[in-house]
């Protein structure tokens, strides 16, 4: 029997628009992801041995790509933890609310972009796991 994804989370697989020049990938908001963009960023000169993250949001939905490099994403929902390894421009890991999110073993050349469907809030952001697994309980 498989082990259910985090909730509202899984891989998914991006149109490969190549050619005999080369690739070329496009996202559309609402279209290619289930929401609309608000906001694109992405992390890159990551230092070795540096993991990032360690925080949920109460109200957002991303959408990670590798689109240089690798790094592995733990995504954890309060019940379920699971590694994704985004290694491929072609594979993006969507993200829901409420998931705690873990970056590490960034490559040195890994650029990690990342469309998110609300703009930068701190007031959105969970810093504590404990925290995190109350509110999560709460929910359910
Ligand atoms: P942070 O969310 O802590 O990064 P990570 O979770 O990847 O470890 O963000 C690092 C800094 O960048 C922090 O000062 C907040 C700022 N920031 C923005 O201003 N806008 C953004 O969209 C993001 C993601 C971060």
């Amino acid at each position: 029997m498989s082990v259910p994804a985090p909730r509202g989370c899984g891989l998914r697989t991006l149109d490969l628009k190549g050619d005999e020049r080369g690739s070329l990938i496009s996202i559309e908001g609402s279209r290619d992801v289930p929401f609309p963009i608000q906001r694109v960023y992405y992390i890159f000169g990551t230092q070795l041995n540096v993991s990032r993250g360690f925080h949920a949001h109460v109200d957002l939905t991303q959408l990670a790509v590798c689109v240089s490099g690798s790094c592995v994403m733990a995504l954890d929902d309060g019940s379920v933890r699971q590694e994704f390894t985004l290694d491929r421009p072609d594979t993006a890991l969507l993200i829901g609310p409420m998931i705690w999110r873990e970056m590490h073993q960034f490559s040195p050349d890994c650029v990690l972009l990342v469309l998110a469907s609300r703009w930068y809030d701190e007031a959105d952001y969970i810093r504590n796991y404990e925290d995190f697994k109350d509110k999560v309980a709460a929910l359910r």
